[in-house]
């Protein structure tokens, strides 16, 4: 027979156990949101990305990029993306856990287009009915709005057209399926944010908000800066006190974002200057954007596997307080993000209780594992992973 002391031991291991699953689900509930690009396919020699290279672990949701609108219908954008759509959706024979989502819109459909076809009650009926079946005929789980960036007549518009989006897939929903996600790439600038959006409506009928927390700094600035510091630099002018991700993740809760529903942007590409002297500390000076990378081939923005490359015999520094890395060699300056600098932002959205973090993108990390030191795949998405763990 068990004495009371034996049976309160077996029942504190019990609820040891039972706690450690609690921790575990609770640990594996945030999510890693990951873009994936299809025009990295045409980058040459091993900077050429398909879907078949990404581990079907390593997201728990991954986006492909970008669709079309044509005649007011979603559609295709490359002319193989049914067979990219495959390889991607293929990756969830290996993780049925896996949701991937199709992302319309981006920087070359711009913003006019959107706003046009949303504006007009008729043609934005006619896309969102267009939207479910061509999810469903290519197996992907949710819809994802690009549009880049919408304007103050827009926002209405862009508050209707997600409730009606909703509304769409919570009627469209069939018994064996589950109904399609939507999530919106919503910009992390002060500006912005308060122009084009109207976060308490859209949040409320949004699965997810990927805040794109980067390119908070570029070449109209005159000066060296990080696109993506944590938080505020000490150099920083009155105007510069929004252009980091505390500010912008602190400001879109204000807002009315719910923390739950806050996927914060974590870049894996670094933006570039051309130094105007031989001064090469934050702030300094410069004669343009850097040079484009060998493999992306766009000036001023430089992806971590060619970062890798840069980083062999270059002069590396952390900026204190910023908690994020800038290189410099000869005339040329880049600010980045690095393992440490992902795991102190992942260290930061737990802290604020957010759903998880956002990659962009998969195809500029490093996919092979060649060019980095760490030479494995996926470094800096693989180091967001487990810090999220
Ligand atoms: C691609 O990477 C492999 C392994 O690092 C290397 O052997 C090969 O030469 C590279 N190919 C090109 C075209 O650079
Ligand atoms: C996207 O759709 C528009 C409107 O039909 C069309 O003009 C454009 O060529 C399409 N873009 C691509 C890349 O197919």
């Amino acid at each position: 027979m068990r004495t009371s002391a034996e049976a309160r031991m077996g029942m504190r291991v019990a609820l040891t156990g039972l706690a450690v699953l609690m921790l575990l689900q609770s640990c594996s509930a945030y999510k890693l949101v990951c873009y994936y690009t299809s025009w990295s396919q045409y980058r040459e020699g091993n900077g050429s990305c398909f879907p078949d290279s990404i581990h079907h672990s390593l997201c728990t949701h991954i986006i492909y990029s970008f669709a079309n609108i044509s005649n007011n219908q979603i559609g295709t954008w490359e002319w193989n993306d049914v067979s990219l759509y495959g390889m991607l959706n293929a990756l969830k024979t290996r993780n049925p856990n896996l949701k991937t989502l199709l992302s319309v819109g981006g920087w070359s459909f711009g913003s006019e287009r959107f706003s046009r076809i949303v504006s007009n009650p008729q043609s934005r009926k006619t896309f969102i009915q267009s939207v479910a079946p061509f999810l469903r005929t290519y197996g992907f789980d949710g819809l994802d709005l690009a549009w880049l960036y919408p304007g103050p007549r827009d926002k209405q518009y862009f508050s209707t057209l997600i409730k009606e989006l909703k509304a769409e897939f919570t009627k469209e929903v069939q018994p064996g399926t589950e109904k399609l996600l939507l999530s919106a790439a919503v910009s992390a600038g002060k500006v912005a944010l308060d122009s084009g959006y109207d976060i308490a409506q859209i949040a409320q009928h949004l699965d997810f908000i990927n805040l794109m927390t980067y390119d908070f700094h570029g070449v109209w600035r005159q000066a060296t800066g990080h696109h993506s510091p944590l938080f505020r630099g000490q150099e920083d002018t009155r105007s510069d006190r929004f252009s980091n991700v505390d500010y912008a993740v602190g400001y879109i809760l204000r807002l009315g974002a719910p923390a739950s529903k806050l996927v914060m942007g974590i870049p894996t590409f670094g933006k570039s200057f051309t130094l105007a002297s031989s001064e090469n500390r934050v702030g300094a000076p410069i004669s343009g954007p850097g040079l484009p990378g060998r493999f992306t081939k766009e000036k001023g923005t430089l992806a971590y596997y060619e970062i890798c490359d840069f980083l062999r015999g270059a002069e590396i520094q952390r900026i204190p307080g910023q908690q994020v890395p800038f290189a410099t060699k000869g005339n040329q300056w880049v600010g980045y993000d690095d393992p440490e600098s992902v795991k102190n932002k992942v260290k930061y959205l737990k802290n604020k209780h957010l759903a998880g973090a956002m990659v962009w993108a998969l195809d500029l990390d490093d996919f092979r594992g060649s060019f980095c030191p760490q030479k494995v795949r996926f470094p800096l998405t693989n180091a967001i992973k487990d810090a999220l763990a």
